[in-house]
């Protein structure tokens, strides 16, 4: 398969693949994804919504702002910050969550809004753009570089996000004749061809801490970035929560012989495809997250387990249910297209089953929160 997309991007890779011999999928990821000003998520073009190329529950509706609100509200009084109440979301692509948030926030709980101190932190410019030009009017909101610009053990509050770490780029591995391969790709008269080798330390180690043995034959990939980044938020707070919600599963069923591809997949305008090497540069591309990975890596960092659940509990238990109730009291069409969308939100099967949220924390000594109280049924493979 050739390489399309953008055609800067395609040089970028056929010099570098030149200059250093085939390159691993993950920095050919990483280079699609996020070359400067040039990758999916680094360039100005419209990604999420129905003019992009997929939707998140924060596009459905302003209903999942104003439960995180809720949500974070409770945590405000639970830990009763010294200082500032700091909420810092991280990748929050065009902003719309921190709107319906921080709208939530200034006028539910105005008295927290005061108190509080909205952080954002965001890879993408394309994206600081447009969450500048939507919070404009929320004096709270603030936009900080990266993580690491923070003290360790200095952050109060909840730090959270929706999708992030699903976009990180992943190495790719298959196990063979019981020995673990990455898939590196290198080029052949313009064709791509994926190479096979060892691989390194650094990813067997992570399968080795994590207890997992892979079956034969299966590709997997492997999420460095999300291991190091738990591990930096874990470092980073100094009291509070961490929510992370994003598609995925604990290892025992993450890695089934009914993946043999991983989970891997691009989406472009809404459809998904595993042309990888296609639309460079113009299309996402995206894999499950490792539950059990962030549980265990937060844990070494300092962050406690708090609760594993699905998107549809835990918005049920913050009383997503009690908003339709009330729109149905209203006998109009708008008021009916909300309800759908509110379905959307809680659907089995949908992004109320595929979408999960891990809840962990650090220095809290009541830790029981709401939004937890009816957990789902989870099966032996769901045990985080
Ligand atoms: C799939 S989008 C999700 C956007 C948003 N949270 C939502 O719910 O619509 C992923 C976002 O994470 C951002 N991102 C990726 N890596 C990041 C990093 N290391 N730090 C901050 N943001 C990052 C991307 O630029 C993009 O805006």
């Amino acid at each position: 398969m050739k390489l399309t997309g953008k055609k800067e991007l395609i040089e970028i890779i056929k010099k570098k693949i030149e200059e250093e011999g085939a390159i691993s999928f993950k920095d050919f990821m990483d280079i699609a994804l996020y070359y400067p000003d040039l990758g999916y998520y680094t360039s100005d073009k419209e990604k999420i919504g129905g003019f992009g190329d997929f939707f998140t529950s924060s596009e459905v509706d302003k209903a999942f702002g104003q439960l995180l609100a809720k949500q974070f509200a409770e945590i405000f009084y639970k830990i009763n910050p010294k200082e500032k109440f700091q909420i810092v979301e991280i990748g929050a692509g065009k902003g719309y969550l921190a709107y319906d948030i921080l709208q939530t926030l200034k006028t539910e709980y105005n008295e927290i809004y005061q108190k509080s101190e909205y952080i954002l932190i965001e890879k993408s410019k394309y994206h600081i753009k447009t969450q500048k030009e939507l919070l404009k009017d929320f004096e709270i909101a603030k936009w900080v570089e990266s993580l690491e610009s923070f003290e360790d053990n200095s952050i109060e509050g909840v730090i959270f996000s929706n999708e992030l770490f699903d976009a990180f780029s992943v190495h790719i591995v298959e196990k063979q004749n019981n020995i673990l391969y990455e898939i590196y790709i290198s080029l052949k008269d313009d064709e791509v061809i994926e190479i096979k080798k060892e691989a390194s330390k650094k990813i067997i180690d992570y399968f080795k801490e994590l207890n997992v043995e892979l079956p034969e034959g299966i590709r997997a990939e492997v999420n460095l970035i999300a291991k190091d980044f738990i591990q930096l938020i874990g470092r980073k707070l100094k009291k509070g929560f961490v929510i992370t919600i994003d598609y995925g599963y604990p290892s025992n069923e993450l890695y089934k012989e009914y993946r043999p591809r991983g989970t891997i997949l691009c989406y472009h305008k809404h459809k998904y495809s595993e042309n990888f090497y296609q639309n460079v540069g113009l299309q996402d591309i995206t894999s499950h997250v490792n539950f059990s990975a962030l549980k265990y890596f937060g844990e070494k960092a300092g962050l406690n387990f708090v609760a594993f659940t699905d998107q549809a509990h835990f918005l049920i238990n913050l009383g997503i249910m009690d908003i339709i109730a009330q729109l149905q009291e209203n006998d109009d069409y708008k008021s009916y297209e909300r309800i759908n969308r509110l379905k959307t939100l809680v659907l089995p099967g949908g992004m109320g089953e595929k979408f999960k949220i891990l809840i962990q924390a650090k220095n809290v000594a009541d830790i029981d929160l709401e939004s937890v109280k009816i957990l789902p049924y989870l099966s032996q493979r769901y045990k985080i």
